[in-house]
């Protein structure tokens, strides 16, 4: 499981286990973007453990390449979120993530659940809306080519979470459940966070009205059991 504290501005990506706490503190616009960055970097990993860990338990060969898939693009979601915050003179810090070794199928079906059907399927909702509202044209122009991505990795979070439900026995599959059930009420909580202006302004970040209906519309999609 994901140990790191999100950043309260920033509710989403895909936060491998072992993530080291956040460093990329401040309410300017640079450093709300360096600490996307530095997660967006997470989930490269992220994805590339998921690779792995679908492997070992012999999950679809077609599941590990939409992984590694996942991977690269997210690769390319660092590198531009990373050049948005170096304009505004923030500094990035990289994402450091502790050995985990192998997991159980169950491990990888809960962080999937919590960090894929709940944190990613918000977070796409959130580069849909920053890529559709944010003012400034380059951040605006950057979260409409990330967020058709994260819809990838939102799906690819609910057929994960099928493909594992499978083959988890009922306590297991209901240990899961409860797991995506306490992230989405954290999330419930979460969403009621106030925004700096600038974030929502230039920044397109949903203010909490539209953080809300952000968070009601995940009702229909891969959270939904
Ligand atoms: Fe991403
Ligand atoms: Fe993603």
């Amino acid at each position: 499981m994901a140990t790191a504290k999100c950043s309260w501005w920033y509710i989403c990506g895909r936060r491998p286990a072992g993530l080291r706490e956040g460093v990329n503190r401040g309410d300017t616009l640079g450093d709300a973007l360096a600490e996307c960055a530095r997660l967006e970097q997470a989930s490269i990993l992220s994805f590339r453990q998921l690779a792995n860990d679908l492997r070992a338990h012999g999950a679809p060969k077609k599941l590990v390449r939409r992984a590694l898939r996942a991977a690269r693009q997210e690769a390319r979601h660092a590198r531009t979120v990373a050049s948005l915050a170096r304009r505004r003179g923030a500094r990035v810090t990289r994402a450091v993530v502790a050995e985990t070794g192998s997991r159980s199928l169950e491990a990888i079906a809960t962080e999937n659940a919590v960090e894929g059907c709940v944190g990613e399927t918000y977070g796409m909702l959130v580069a849909a809306w920053q890529g559709t509202h944010a003012r400034d044209p380059q951040v605006r122009a950057a979260y409409a080519s990330i967020a058709p991505d994260e819809l990838e990795h939102a799906i690819l979070a609910r057929d994960v979470d099928t493909w594992a439900r499978s083959k988890l026995g009922s306590s297991a599959r209901g240990r899961v459940q409860r797991a995506k059930a306490t992230a989405l009420t954290r999330l419930a909580v979460r969403v009621h966070s106030r925004v700096p202006r600038e974030l929502v302004e230039q920044g397109g970040m949903p203010n909490v009205e539209a953080s809300v209906a952000l968070y009601e519309l995940m009702a229909p999609l891969p959270t939904r059991r």
